[in-house]
């Protein structure tokens, strides 16, 4: 069986607003999720039911009021040192907008080359960045570009690139594909599942199109006002495995 790399326990979350008469917003109650390895969860839900500060929270972006979030069965909040710097690379978000997830003054190749260096890499980078460019179906062209001279697909799959580059177990997708082009969405999406199959990566994907969820998820939640609905599991996803 393939372990669980991720658990949500619980998880509850209330913003607090107001500093003379302090009110609080409860976002989420007693959500319980599981990522598993090679395995995608997806999440659907109206907006503002809070699908993007769940994906926050498990990514470990963001805390929760209550409950808890298990990394290989550890609590984040008990994470020291390399435990705490293994979790901060395996897990990686996706964000729904791609360009605005890159740097805009920095070329791409200064983006991807970073993670190397936060990853200790020395020497041997501009043959891996080069590898991974064609892992995403991306021109070594592009190396000397700003994420404003490219579209919206191509800076999708840079942000994929550079997630990759730390060699993730888990990515966070949020509304990975609701920015672009139906066709561009469809290549993302097949290319999100070729990565998976190939290296078993657990996805949680949140998207408002039950279609997009439907292609690669084996399990659908539906979060509404904060509470997760169980809708559709057990079934393979359409992608298969
Ligand atoms: N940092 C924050 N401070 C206060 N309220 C927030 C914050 N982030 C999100 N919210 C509120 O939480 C609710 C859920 O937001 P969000 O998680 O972005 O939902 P979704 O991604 O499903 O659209 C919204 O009402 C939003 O206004
Ligand atoms: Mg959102």
């Amino acid at each position: 069986m393939l372990g669980t790399l991720l658990r949500g326990v619980g998880i509850g979350k209330a913003f607090s607003r107001g500093i003379v008469r302090r009110r609080t917003r409860v976002v989420l109650e007693d959500v319980t999720l599981e990522i598993g390895e090679g395995r995608t969860l997806g999440l659907v839900g109206p907006s503002g039911s809070g699908k993007t500060t769940l994906a926050r929270i498990v990514a470990g972006l963001e805390t929760p009021t209550a409950g808890r979030v298990l990394y290989r069965g550890r609590d984040l909040r008990d994470l020291r040192g390399g435990e705490r710097k293994a979790f901060r690379r395996r897990v990686q978000m996706i964000f729904q907008d791609p360009e605005g997830s890159l740097n805009p003054r920095k070329t791409i190749r200064r983006s991807l080359e970073e993670v190397l260096d936060l990853r200790g890499v020395q020497g041997g980078g501009r043959q891996e960045v080069r590898e991974v460019l064609e892992v995403v179906g991306m021109e070594a062209e592009v190396l000397d570009r700003l994420p404003s001279q490219l579209s919206g697909g191509q800076n999708q799959r840079i942000a994929l690139a550079r997630a990759l580059i730390l060699e993730p177990e888990v990515l966070v997708l949020d509304e990975p594909t609701s920015a672009l082009d139906v066709s561009v969405q469809a290549q993302i999406l097949h290319l999100l599942r070729d990565l998976q199959r190939e290296r078993g990566i657990g996805y949680l994907l949140i998207s408002h199109h039950p279609e997009v969820v439907g292609f690669l998820a084996q399990e659908v939640a539906l979060l509404r006002g904060g509470r997760l609905l169980r809708i559709e599991g057990g079934e393979e996803g359409k992608a298969g495995r």
